[in-house]
């Protein structure tokens, strides 16, 4: 689900203008990114960390679709953070509900990078395995 939260102010992001690659942890799997194919899925900010996992088979946890409603997408950009937009109000609200939340802590549908350098981003392991827990 893509669209976006209209209880909050739109994101700012710049779209990347050249190709650049995300690393995921810990799959350690590459993805090369290339502008012209953006979005690659419809869930998130258009090239958002979310959106292009997503496009990759890449699962990240996105239980309100990519609305910055929730906090279950939450990140960390080990590498090539400040390629990537400001965190809005609306997101750092968001991240205050999330678990093990550090200085390099983001939303993957929010936050997209300008591709100015690559990105190592980590997928906390916690959200996959409570979601686990609570099929059984
Ligand atoms: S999926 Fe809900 S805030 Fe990102």
């Amino acid at each position: 689900m893509g669209g976006s939260n209209p209880y909050n102010e739109p994101a700012k992001y710049e779209l990347p203008k050249r190709p650049y690659t995300i690393t995921f942890l810990p799959l350690n799997k590459v993805v090369e990114v290339d502008p012209a194919q953006i979005p690659y899925s419809r869930d998130g900010l258009k090239g958002s960390i979310l959106e292009i996992a997503m496009g990759h088979d890449i699962d990240v946890d996105h239980a309100c679709g990519g609305v910055c409603a929730c906090s279950t997408c939450h990140v960390i950009v080990r590498e090539g953070l400040s390629s990537c937009n400001e965190a809005s109000d609306a997101e750092l609200d968001q991240l205050d509900n999330a678990r093990g939340v550090g200085p390099k802590s983001r939303l993957a549908c929010q936050a997209v990078a300008n591709g100015s350098c690559n990105l190592v981003v980590e997928i906390p392991t916690w959200n996959r395995n409570l979601v686990r827990e609570e099929h059984h």
